[in-house]
């Protein structure tokens, strides 16, 4: 890479020089006026570390497990969709990275690439995000494509009853592909490097559903039918029926009440993910670092707590784990990671949160991920 590469927010700033609009402001954009988007960052920025010298700190010891599989730093890069409209064969590189790095990888349902693609693309095994279709058909036959691709978490997302608005996407005119109005075409024309590059692309469409749906006559129309199949009656039956269905780890991603997080134990959920979806889902909702104690709390020890929303640094991934996470989800900045440098960005952005993280433990003054407790982080400064 030619430019000296900080932090995510470089990463960021490339990420927006290379794609065009509408790409860059469906990765960075949220629900409606964005106040939960807003709060996911500003909740964690407003948390203070408390910093204790005098204490041997060499040597840190970062690496843990999630749902089972090991992972390097406390952090997996969690499921976002169409990654592969922001640099060819996006999914498939992200997969590598993370598996070249040692954390795991979560493929979406809406993504790009297919399961069978990313299964061929990377040998080691990465987890599959389900959205519940209506056509139950569909959810069972995705579900069997997981196993036979040797997935070893289904990633149940709860939090899309009905797709929330984002704003920007609907005035770009966001679709796969994007459509073509003269705005858009004037903001494509003048991100060459973009477009020669998606040539390279294999697919141009929803790679897990475009065999789902053989009667769609185009791409189109395959959007269409897409946006039509989110599922207004998924209820708690529901998570049962996938938990019949799926053998391996179930993690339930969207928890944002402890009695939900209580019920996901109930229905025998492996883990569940703090997560409001990025603040792109419900907004008004509170930050996911606001609910997160109190979850943690109710569930104690009897489910893994996994968290996202808002982390942009290694900071940020310490102060999840103090406010009682065992480890976190990135979204948006590996997303900055990939569309800056494809892998080689994505690479980029995970050794920074390493970094970042062992900076942060040494100052703070531990070394170890256990001793990151709820003494680690306060919300007002204090001895
Ligand atoms: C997402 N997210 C998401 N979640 C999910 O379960 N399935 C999906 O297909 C997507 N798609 C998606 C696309 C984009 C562009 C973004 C930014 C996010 C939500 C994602 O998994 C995660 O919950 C949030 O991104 C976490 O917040 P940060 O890390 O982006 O602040």
């Amino acid at each position: 890479m030619s430019t000296t590469i900080s932090s995510i927010f470089d990463l960021e700033s490339l990420a927006k020089k290379r794609l065009p609009e509408v790409i860059f402001d469906y990765v960075h954009g949220g629900a409606e006026q964005q106040i939960t988007l807003q709060r996911n960052v500003r909740d964690l920025q407003a948390l203070a570390l408390r910093q204790h010298d005098m204490r041997d700190v060499s040597d840190p010891r970062l690496s843990t497990t999630m749902a089972g599989e090991p992972a390097r730093i406390p952090l997996a890069i969690g499921p976002t969709g169409l990654a592969g409209l922001t640099w060819p064969n996006g999914e498939c590189e992200e997969a590598r990275a993370a598996a070249e790095f040692g954390v795991p990888y979560c493929l979406s349902t809406m993504s790009i690439c297919s399961i069978e693609d990313v299964a061929q693309a990377c040998e080691k095994p990465f987890w599959f995000q389900l959205y519940l279709m209506k056509k139950r058909e569909v959810n069972e036959h995705l579900i069997r494509r997981a196993r036979d691709a040797q997935c070893p978490a289904l990633v149940l997302t709860l939090d899309l009853h009905v797709q929330g608005k984002r704003w920007a996407d609907a005035k770009n005119g966001l679709s796969v592909p994007p459509k073509l109005t003269l705005h858009n075409m004037l903001d494509i024309g003048t991100h060459p490097g973009w477009l020669l590059s998606m040539a390279r692309s294999r697919r141009r469409t929803f790679g897990n559903l475009e065999q789902e749906v053989q009667q769609a006559p185009s791409v189109t129309a395959l959007s269409e039918w897409v946006e039509s199949q989110f599922d207004p009656s998924f209820d708690l039956d529901t998570v049962k029926w996938v938990r019949r269905l799926w053998d391996r780890k179930l993690i339930l991603k969207g928890i944002m009440h402890p009695d939900d997080a209580r019920l996901a134990v109930d229905v025998g959920a492996d883990a569940i993910i703090v997560s409001n979806h990025g603040g792109r889902q419900l907004d008004g909702a509170p930050s996911s670092i606001s609910v997160l104690p109190a979850i943690a709390d109710a569930v104690q020890d009897r489910i893994e707590v996994l968290f996202d929303g808002g982390i942009r640094t290694g900071s940020d991934i310490v102060k999840a784990l103090g406010r009682g996470a065992h480890a976190c989800l990135s979204g948006r900045a590996c997303l900055y990671g990939l569309a800056a440098e494809g892998k080689e960005g994505v690479l980029c952005a995970l050794n920074i949160f390493e970094q970042e993280m062992k900076d942060c433990m040494a100052l703070v003054g531990i070394r170890d991920l256990c001793s990151i407790d709820r003494g680690v982080v306060t919300a007002q400064p204090a001895i």
